[in-house]
């Protein structure tokens, strides 16, 4: 398993007084090349629970590993990338060279092998080349957000963790951002985005998770995720529309959940034959 969690238990204040426990005795599993989606209330534990992924938090009990080691462990470090909700602060270079080269470098590779890494990250997320010498706080907020996670996937991740990557972006960003994931997963990079656009990401998604409380509610099959009371899409012709443009030949004069349902699965039927 490549990313385990068992048993995690998580609280800031490093107690298990009532009402401190963020993470309660999670236990979850992701799979090498998986498109994982993970949903949830406000202050329910996505961001902590992510965060142990590469060992930016340490949990109170039980255990995480990425690849067998434990995700505190340097090696993790290479081994998953994280963006998080406001990726700008993560930006800091003079140009966007300097900031997509950051990682690469302190991994040892220089010249022009280094020119090719930052050009095929900058290609990869959908950034022309030709950025490379401007300042990346001169770029619109939606390119500068791209341009982090260039500097990511410059230091060739195997996992690519994001926050919320789509927070306070306008549509043409946010449909920018989820192509360059879905570019970045056609790759092989095993993807785990915490976000509430979920229609962005279904077609892709291997399973979803919605928590609550801390706790996992539900894990399943986005399938099963819109027949689950915890489907938070209101806006099912939306949702159809967002397929149809991302290349599914979904009917989208369709209202209800159920219709919804027998649209994806007669696609999925078509894709898999199953
Ligand atoms: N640094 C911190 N110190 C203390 N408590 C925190 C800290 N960060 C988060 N919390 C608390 O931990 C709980 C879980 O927060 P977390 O940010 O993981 O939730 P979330 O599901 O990501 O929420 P959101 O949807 O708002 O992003 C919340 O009650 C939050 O107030
Ligand atoms: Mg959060």
């Amino acid at each position: 398993m490549p990313i385990t969690v068992e048993d995690v238990s998580f609280s800031y204040t490093r107690n298990t007084q009532l009402g401190s426990i963020v993470l309660d005795r999670v236990s979850m599993n992701i799979n090498q090349g998986e498109f994982l989606v993970i949903m949830g209330e406000i202050g329910s534990g996505k961001s902590t629970l992510v965060k142990h992924f590469n060992g930016l938090l340490k949990p109170l009990s039980g255990k995480v590993t990425v690849d067998g080691y434990n995700a505190t462990s340097v090696q993790v470090r290479k081994l998953v990338g994280m963006l998080f909700q406001f990726p700008q602060q993560q930006l800091f270079g003079r140009t966007v060279f300097e900031d997509v080269a950051f990682a690469p470098s302190n991994f040892g590779i220089s010249g022009k092998e280094l020119l090719t890494k930052v050009i095929e990250s900058l290609k990869l997320v959908g950034l022309d080349e030709n950025i490379v010498s401007k300042s990346p706080f001169s770029l619109s907020n939606g390119h500068m957000r791209l341009v982090a996670l260039a500097g990511i996937i410059a230091a060739s991740p195997k996992y690519l963790v994001l926050d919320e990557p789509s927070t306070g972006l306008d549509p043409k960003s946010r449909n920018e951002l989820f192509k360059a994931l879905r570019e970045i997963h056609a790759t092989g990079i095993t993807v785990v985005v915490v976000t509430h656009n979920i229609h962005h990401v279904l077609p892709l998604a291997t399973r979803v998770f919605f928590m609550e409380r801390g706790k996992i509610a539900f894990e399943g099959s986005p399938e099963d995720y819109f027949l689950s009371g915890y489907s938070q899409v209101q806006d099912i012709p939306l949702l159809m529309r967002e397929l149809r443009k991302s290349g599914l030949d979904v009917n989208d004069d369709v209202f209800t959940v159920e219709e919804a349902f027998r649209e994806i699965m007669h696609i999925k039927k078509m894709r898999t034959g199953t």
